[in-house]
């Protein structure tokens, strides 16, 4: 096992090995494929998930799609790989990362002369963009830390750590950085219902790495705040827009909201990977999941049947909630509409 934690996704071989984050934390099961369309299955049903994982996972699939395509022609492959790139960016709408994982190598791919150069680009870019990831989190980790002090207890919603990226993580990074700085923290983990990937993943994850993490239900947020059992919030995010509006797990925005009126600084933490410059809050698609995540818990009813449901994935924290942005560029802190542009301008 490395030292940066959980290695969630990896290229070997000519086939892409993920961990089956469905299978945690009561198994540790590698899963391997070599056809693109199980990885589009993979990522629908959150075998793999979290915005940045899926994002390289996306970049896989698609030099899976380069070996398999049969194409003689550097047209044919493209267009095999324009007809894979759709199946794969259908099964997830929120985290922006996909669409930049498939664009980067769709852009590779149009740069190439022969089928051969063009395979061998798609794969070598989207390993590069698996090293990248870690070496970004890393980076992601040392800015975030400096925000964080001796003795913070730190909360944290969903999973942003090593299992949502291919490693180290983006939330979970900064926390991992201001432990490795010597910083004596605490971590409280959200189970963050339905799929509990606070639970299942992050408390698994920090567990594993020696983490002093508690675990509390969803509803404890606003006791742990009022009787001053956190004093910082850290999460990721799927999207974040040019004005500073975060799109994360479902719940976050309740988490924000509570941080605010307890005067608890709420940071964000995630890659120029995760931004979004061009669309405006109204044009990003909130995935909805199925009813079944809600009615259930695994395989056990825990609703009546016929019951209506709605199970929105992902919420969206206005920017007035937020004290600061952690990229690998830097911070942005308010007012974002300036600061963000400013971390783009100087990461050029
Ligand atoms: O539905 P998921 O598990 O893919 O949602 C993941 C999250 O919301 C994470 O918090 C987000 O992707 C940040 S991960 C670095």
């Amino acid at each position: 096992m490395a030292d940066f934690g959980l290695k969630t996704v990896e290229w070997k071989d000519n086939s892409v090995i993920m961990i089956d984050q469905t299978k945690l934390p009561n198994e540790l099961v590698y899963v391997k494929y070599t056809d693109f369309n199980d990885v589009a299955t993979a990522i629908r049903n959150l075998v793999v998930r979290g915005a940045p994982a899926i994002g390289v996972s996306g970049a896989f699939g698609l030099a899976l799609a380069a070996l398999q395509s049969n194409a003689s022609t550097k047209d044919q492959l493209i267009s095999d790989l324009e007809k894979a790139k759709k199946i794969l960016f259908d099964t997830r709408p929120t985290a922006v990362n996909l669409a930049w994982g498939l664009d980067q190598i769709m852009n590779v791919a149009k740069h190439g002369n022969t089928v051969d150069e063009i395979r061998q680009h798609v794969i070598n870019t989207a390993k590069q963009m698996a090293d990248d990831d870690i070496k970004i989190n890393m980076t992601m980790g040392k800015h975030g830390s400096q925000l964080f002090d001796d003795n913070d207890t730190i909360m944290t919603h969903c999973n942003a750590g090593s299992l949502a990226t291919v490693a180290y993580g983006t939330a979970l990074g900064v926390i991992r950085a201001t432990k490795e700085s010597g910083k004596n923290i605490k971590v409280i983990a959200t189970e963050t219902r339905p799929v509990q990937q606070g639970s299942r993943l992050t408390a698994f994850e920090l567990k594993h790495d020696g983490f002093d993490v508690s675990l509390i239900p969803d509803t404890a947020v606003g006791y742990t705040m009022a009787n001053n059992l956190v004093n910082k919030v850290v999460v990721g995010a799927d999207r974040v827009l040019r004005t500073g509006h975060v799109y994360n797990k479902i719940g976050t925005y309740q988490v924000a909201l509570m941080a605010k009126q307890h005067g608890i600084p709420f940071y964000v933490a995630a890659p120029l990977s995760t931004f979004d410059m061009k669309s405006n809050p109204q044009d990003v698609i909130i995935e909805q999941r199925k009813g079944t995540e809600v009615t259930q818990i695994g395989d056990k009813k825990t609703a009546p049947d016929g019951i209506n449901v709605i199970n929105p994935a992902f919420d969206m924290t206005p920017p007035e909630l937020i004290s600061g942005i952690i990229t690998e560029a830097g911070v942005a802190k308010p007012p974002f509409v300036e600061s963000i542009p400013k971390l783009f301008e100087a990461n050029k």
